[in-house]
């Protein structure tokens, strides 16, 4: 057998091919050769004045509902404008290589859905998505706004007259139960979990590799650019950004 690479690249190569219950954990870094800021630098220009926990609250969209509803358009607006990158479509690629690949993300993007990946548990929501505020129907009352009356902002729920609002987790909110729970086993279970651009500060999210790691044995690689809170337990740190060790881990693959 080939002696194990000591070049991180090649020893995470090494170690995906043999992966047979993949979990990639991804976070805002996955996004930003997309275009898209991480949540810290959402608040560029007119924002810039807005503390981001202060718009991402039920509580914020209850004291401004118009506010918070166009800060989240602003940035919808911006998810449909911008297009996966070559990390993206590198995590897709691995299905084809892997028996099993499933993509855990915090980004409400809608990105790796758009390069192929198929099997996509969205922790924090998806923001192309609207519901009803009161989640009158059940968790989540999903609404399409193209067939709401726009003469209010935010528009309203068809059902119960609440607040329409995006289909995101806020702060001081649950995540959805079922893409938790199912995160939680996945990580359980997994033999390799690839983390790639998360600052592995927000929870429950950032305890997914915790879970893989202490209850099972998994073998963490981690893709940033800077070290995260993540890195210490993980068994390889690569240092880079998403769009380039991403496609060079899948070109490994293929060697
Ligand atoms: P953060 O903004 O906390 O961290 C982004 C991470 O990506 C940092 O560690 C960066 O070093 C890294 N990074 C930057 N550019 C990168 C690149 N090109 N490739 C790879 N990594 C890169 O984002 P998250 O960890 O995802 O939740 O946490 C953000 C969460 O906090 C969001 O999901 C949001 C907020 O609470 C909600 O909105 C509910």
């Amino acid at each position: 057998m080939k002696g194990v690479s000591n070049h991180p690249l090649r020893a995470a190569a090494e170690r995906l091919r043999r992966s047979e219950r993949l979990v990639v954990l991804t976070g805002a870094g996955m996004s930003k050769e997309s275009g898209i800021p991480t949540f810290r630098d959402a608040l560029e220009g007119v924002w810039a004045r807005f503390d981001p926990e202060e718009l991402a609250t039920p509580q914020a969209f209850q004291r401004n509902p118009r506010l918070v509803w166009e800060w989240y358009e602003m940035r919808r607006l911006q998810v449909l404008q911008v297009q996966p990158h070559a990390g993206h479509y590198a995590l897709a690629a691995l299905e084809d290589r892997l028996p099993q690949v499933v993509v855990i993300t915090q980004n409400v993007d809608g990105l790796h859905r758009r390069a192929g990946s198929s099997d996509v548990i969205e922790l924090h929501g998806n923001i192309t998505q609207h519901k009803c505020f009161a989640d009158c129907q059940g968790a989540p009352t999903l609404l399409d706004i193209a067939t709401l009356s726009q003469t209010e902002v935010p528009p309203r729920c068809p059902h119960c007259g609440a607040y329409v609002r995006p289909n995101v987790v806020w702060f001081n909110e649950f995540l959805p139960v079922e893409a938790l729970e199912r995160a939680r086993d996945l990580c359980l279970r997994a033999d390799v979990v690839l983390i790639v651009g998360t600052s592995g500060i927000v929870q429950p999210a950032a305890s997914l590799p915790y879970i893989a790691k202490q209850h099972g044995r998994a073998f963490l690689i981690d893709v940033n650019p800077q070290r995260d809170e993540i890195a210490p337990i993980c068994d390889i740190f690569l240092q880079g950004t998403a769009g380039s060790v991403l496609p060079q881990l899948v070109e490994l693959l293929d060697g």
